[in-house]
């Protein structure tokens, strides 16, 4: 009996380092204070944000303790089932929108609105279950296949089946199907699992993103590792996907924003431009500019491959 105590603390103790690593990151978060102001009667969000319009209106932000705002004046309306894009350089504030959006901060000036409620109305958590992010930084989870589908709603990750169809649409059931132990297989070295290339994670990712039951859905330059061409099937993909939901899409690749219904050139922490591809190619400003800037570069990059 002794032997087999021994054998099991042993086992134990060889997990205390891996454990020891991460619990610092748990207790800060379990510590921090909620740092919104949060609505003594909060309203419920509307049951389908489908039908619901957003809006930002003349929004500005400042980060905490910056002595510059990163956006100055933003308005714009998201209608419903509007697939939207949101186009600029790095910098220019794009994330920012995002996570004002999901008021993981709240404007310093002016005010988001959903169905002409200001977001500070809503309930947070409410708020925050209608809308389904993927961010550029957060693509791959240390879990099994599975779970890096299921995530974003604990009610499917027990469910092949939901999972399976949701691979499928993210494009990522050949992926799963060449895993060893196929929506069971641990990914991520830090467990000693499989190692994806970040094509298989961006897919793991979409699948994830599709099966979220979010009415506003928001990609972040998801894709940014990825090669203009794949970029450009993952975006075409969404878009069929997300036909009846409010899309908001974000790249500073000017090729894949033009398949939107809308798209926004934002600089300079304004909107400055705004309409369809053909509208604003036709009005032939910045945004034309620098869509024809990237797509000579294309161009030059694919004379080279061939030389
Ligand atoms: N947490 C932060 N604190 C202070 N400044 C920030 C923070 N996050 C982003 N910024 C600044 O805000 C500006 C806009 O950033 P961001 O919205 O991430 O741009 P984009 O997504 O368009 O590349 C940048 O100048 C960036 O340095
Ligand atoms: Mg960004």
């Amino acid at each position: 009996m002794l032997q087999g105590t021994l054998a099991m603390l042993s086992f134990d103790i060889g997990f205390l380092p891996m454990v020891l690593h991460f619990l610092p990151s748990l207790f800060r978060v379990l510590e921090a204070p909620p740092d919104l102001p949060v609505s003594p009667s909060p309203h419920p969000a509307p049951g389908r944000y489908a039908g619901a319009l957003l809006a930002f209106e003349d929004v500005e932000f400042s980060y905490p303790g910056a002595d510059r705002p990163v956006l100055l004046g933003v308005s714009f309306e998201m209608r419903p089932g509007e697939g939207l894009a949101l186009v600029g350089r790095n910098g220019a504030g794009k994330t920012t929108i995002v996570k004002l959006l999901l008021r993981l901060y709240d404007p310093t000036a002016g005010r988001i609105t959903l169905d002409g409620v200001d977001l500070r109305e809503y309930d947070l958590e409410d708020l925050r279950r209608e809308m389904g992010v993927i961010f550029q930084d957060f693509v791959r989870y240390e879990l099994t296949a599975g779970e890096n589908i299921g995530v974003g709603d604990v009610r499917v990750l027990t469910n092949e089946w939901r999972l399976l169809e949701a691979a499928h649409q993210g494009g990522a059931a050949e992926l799963v199907a060449t895993l060893p132990e196929g929506l069971g297989t641990q990914l991520g070295r830090e467990f000693g699992g499989r190692e994806l290339s970040g094509g298989e994670w961006q897919k793991l990712a979409l699948a994830r993103a599709v099966e979220q039951p979010a009415q506003v859905l928001v990609l972040d330059e998801p894709t940014a590792a990825l090669d203009v061409q794949t970029e450009y099937d993952v975006y075409t993909r969404f878009y069929d996907l997300t036909r009846n939901r409010t899309t908001l899409l974000i790249s500073h690749r000017f090729s894949t924003v033009r398949m939107a219904d809308r798209i926004l050139y934002l600089e300079g922490g304004r909107v400055r431009e705004e309409g369809g591809h053909e509208e604003l190619m036709a009005r032939d400003g910045e945004y034309a500019r620098l869509y024809r800037l990237q797509a000579s570069q294309y161009l030059d990059e694919a004379a080279e491959g061939e030389g």
